[in-house]
């Protein structure tokens, strides 16, 4: 058995290392989980001996993580700056939301589809750009939004 850490939680939150783990205790907890619950959030805290508050933070940071249930093919559309200056984002957030009969924050009843608006994907100089669960699809036009789309729905 090892023995218990004597550093307090604040000080470990502060260690580079330990910020680097709950990143990945947190992607390895939504692969299990589906989605970063009460219980994920609690099961990371717990085994990284992070408060629970400072593991939420986290989650809820960054656009990889998901506290809530989302469909089959979660759609984040960037509506960053570089997305908005390059132009694109917002018709193409508008362009989505048409094909998929949703509003951003809103899911399809069939369950395949969500779609919400982040502030960017890492992908500024190939605006307009997506990223489906995993996946980031940038340079987009319409027609690969319908290409898209009809692959993920199993249409082609
Ligand atoms: S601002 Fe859109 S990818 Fe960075």
């Amino acid at each position: 058995m090892s023995e218990p850490s004597l550093v307090p939680p604040e000080e470990a939150f502060r260690d580079p290392a330990k910020q680097a783990m709950v990143l990945t205790a947190l992607y390895i907890a939504q692969e299990q989980y589906g989605h970063l619950n009460e219980e994920a959030i609690g099961r990371v805290a717990e085994r990284l001996r992070l408060p629970v508050s400072q593991v939420y933070s986290t989650a809820s940071f960054y656009s990889l993580f998901h506290t809530k249930p989302t469909s089959r093919y979660h759609i984040q559309i960037c509506e960053g700056i570089s997305c908005a200056l390059c132009g694109g984002a917002e018709q193409m957030t508008k362009y989505l939301e048409e094909k998929l009969g949703i509003k951003a924050g809103e899911a399809t009843s069939d369950g395949l589809f969500s779609l919400e608006t982040v502030q960017c994907l890492a992908s500024c100089g190939t605006s307009p750009a997506v990223r489906v669960n995993d996946e980031l699809y940038d340079d987009l036009s319409f027609d690969r939004v319908d290409r898209l789309l009809d692959q993920l729905a199993g249409r082609v």
